[in-house]
């Protein structure tokens, strides 16, 4: 896929009247038909910052462009704006008064489309979500994986180019979650629709997105591949978020006997190194496997591996063991 820059974020700044600086300094460029997740803890400023991509909110400072251009027009440049760039909620946001069709609808009517042509639109975008069957039906008789749908369909039926997700999956159950997840990622790919997505869920950016941004503080902490922010995480925050893929599993009593050692073993994807059981076990012989956090993200195993060996392990063992992995941890009792 050729790149082509399709969301540029340059030096935006942020700060609400109640003096709290939500964003500072924030650069960010998203390629035209990528999934873009943004992760952070509680309070990192993830949502203002999606708001400000169809100026829910307005920065104080910096620019936004869409193609390379400011997105900061008058009233018509925003109603142009707001149908091209659409979202989706945590909380669906349906209204309760109106049936599924009619909800899809409302961007159509706000925008004046005829009704002839407005129903075959909503018609066409609830049979790509699979709700054609639920048209008439109220939001209240509908799961929370259906509700999502319907909101789904409701941002896609402006044909925006671009689809904001905040938590958009965190109210749903486990399979629920995944049925909206492949949905996205099935509009992506039919639709070349550019996904900016924000989620707690760690699985959701694993299996979905391209790429990630790590807000802390109203600042871009680190961006990259999946992998690689995945794989070897630099700051401890992003090291926190990710829990046992880095931290590893809370010791569960693992006991060291007099003459064992812990060797974890680092796997990040730069190298393409992955665990090579038969391999690990020659160069460190009788040794026991505590636990394993190594996982395939966008086809490279990253991860570690913790193993109770015999020591004091040589000097010529630590030097071969530096070879089956990416980095080695030795820990003594
Ligand atoms: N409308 C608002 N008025 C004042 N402060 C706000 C407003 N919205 C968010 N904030 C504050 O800005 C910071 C970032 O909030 P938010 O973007 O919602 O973070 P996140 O989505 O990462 O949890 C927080 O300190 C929050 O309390
Ligand atoms: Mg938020």
């Amino acid at each position: 896929m050729t790149q082509h820059l399709h969301l540029q974020l340059r030096n935006i700044s942020k700060a609400y009247p109640n003096g709290v600086q939500a964003l500072e300094a924030v650069n960010l460029d998203i390629q035209r038909g990528e999934i873009f997740g943004i992760i952070g803890r509680s309070g990192a400023g993830k949502s203002t910052l999606l708001r400000l991509f169809n100026r829910l909110e307005s920065a104080d400072g910096g620019e936004i462009c869409i193609h390379g251009i400011p997105i900061s027009g008058g009233r018509r440049q925003l109603r142009d704006l707001r149908r091209r760039v659409s979202m989706i909620f945590q909380h669906f946001n349906l209204l309760s008064t109106r049936t599924v069709a009619e909800n899809v609808a409302l961007p159509l009517r706000m925008a004046g489309i005829p009704v002839a042509e407005r129903q075959r639109r909503v018609d066409d975008i609830l049979r790509l979500v699979g709700l054609e069957s639920l048209r008439d039906s109220w939001p209240s008789q509908l799961s929370g994986g259906q509700k999502q749908r319907a909101g789904i369909a409701r941002a896609l039926v402006t044909q925006p180019e671009i689809l904001l997700c905040d938590e958009a999956t965190s109210a749903l159950d486990p399979e629920n979650t995944l049925a909206v997840l492949s949905l996205l990622k099935e509009i992506n790919q039919r639709l070349g629709l550019t996904i900016v997505l924000i989620t707690h869920e760690m699985d959701v950016i694993r299996t979905l997105c391209d790429r990630v941004a790590v807000l802390e503080k109203g600042q871009v902490i680190e961006q990259g591949e999946v992998w690689r922010v995945f794989g070897d995480p630099q700051h401890e925050v992003t090291r926190g978020m990710l829990g046992t893929l880095h931290h590893g599993r809370a010791e569960n009593g693992e006991q060291l006997d007099v003459g064992q050692q812990f060797v974890t073993l680092h796997f990040n994807g730069v190298n393409g190194l992955e665990p090579d059981l038969r391999e690990i076990a020659r160069v460190l012989g009788g040794s026991q496997l505590i636990y394993s956090s190594c996982e395939p993200i966008q086809g490279r195993i990253v991860g570690q591996l913790k193993l109770r060996v015999e020591a004091p392990l040589s000097a010529e063992t630590l030097r071969l063991a530096a070879g089956v992995a990416d980095r080695v941890a030795v820990q003594v009792g």
